[in-house]
């Protein structure tokens, strides 16, 4: 199976793309707009989307949109034709998609509105986190998308901060923070930032501490032992 950035030479398979896109929204009675023939032809030959194909044939499609200036990006229309689903394509697509998404846009927040597990659980692995929805773009022409959702009354009652969709979101400074403590070295007792003695001081210190505090009780330990 090959997984490429969308090019001309993809939009020969653009209206099986907009059909299925089309036929899985029915089937799961929800009701997102129809993709125009002419939208997704734009994303793919301006290489905006990612389309995973094999021998010749269609195999996944999705691709990326901005909002609020390009200080959101969201990766869209996800969609594996049905004979290649549960085999991790959607996986391999929403990693190249996310992964293209961060290089055109490396300030950018990713996110994503979702009712799907499968996407949730790719959200996840990816870095992205469950939000509400003030946390997301609030360019307006990004929540008119949900007008034709068979939801969006529920969406308008609820003033726009929730709906039935789960908001996720990928923060890039939150993932800058946390490979900076991933730089950390694991072993706080590195011993070439520390001379031996430092070192046994402070196993030593800490010895303690673990010592006095399993054989002290906190009074909320000892609250939950009454109550198991
Ligand atoms: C949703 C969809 C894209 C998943 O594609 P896929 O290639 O089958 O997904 P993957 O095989 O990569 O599965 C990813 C994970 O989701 C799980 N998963 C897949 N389909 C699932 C489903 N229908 N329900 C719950 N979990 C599901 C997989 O087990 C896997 O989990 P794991 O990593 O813990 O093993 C595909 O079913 C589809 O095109 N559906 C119609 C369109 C759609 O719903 N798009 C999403 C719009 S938000």
């Amino acid at each position: 199976m090959e997984i490429e950035i969308s090019s001309c030479e993809h939009l020969m398979y653009v209206s099986e793309i907009q059909q299925e896109m089309y036929d899985s929204a029915q089937r799961r009675g929800t009701g997102i707009a129809k993709r125009s023939i002419e939208y997704l032809s734009k994303k793919i030959s301006e290489g905006n989307a990612v389309v995973a194909t094999e021998n010749g044939e269609w195999v996944g499609f999705c691709y990326i949109e901005t909002w609020s200036h390009g200080k959101f990006v969201a990766n869209s229309g996800l969609i594996v034709s049905p004979k290649f689903r549960n085999g991790g394509v959607a996986t391999q697509i929403k990693q190249r998609v996310f992964q293209l998404s961060r290089d055109k846009y490396p300030e950018a927040k990713v996110f994503g509105l979702t009712t799907g597990l499968a996407v949730m659980k790719i959200n996840s692995d990816l870095g992205y986190k469950p939000v509400i929805y003030s946390e997301l773009t609030q360019d307006e022409e990004f929540w008119n998308g949900c007008k034709n959702c068979v939801n969006y009354e529920i969406l308008m009652m609820k003033e726009r901060k929730n709906c039935l969709c789960t908001a996720m979101l990928f923060v890039p400074e939150n993932d800058k923070k946390k490979e900076g403590v991933n730089n950390q070295p694991d072993n706080k007792y590195d011993e070439t930032n520390q001379s031996d003695f430092e070192y046994s001081v402070q196993k030593s210190l800490d010895e303690f501490h673990l010592t006095t505090k399993k054989n002290k009780k906190s009074p909320d330990e000892k609250e939950s032992h009454l109550s198991v």
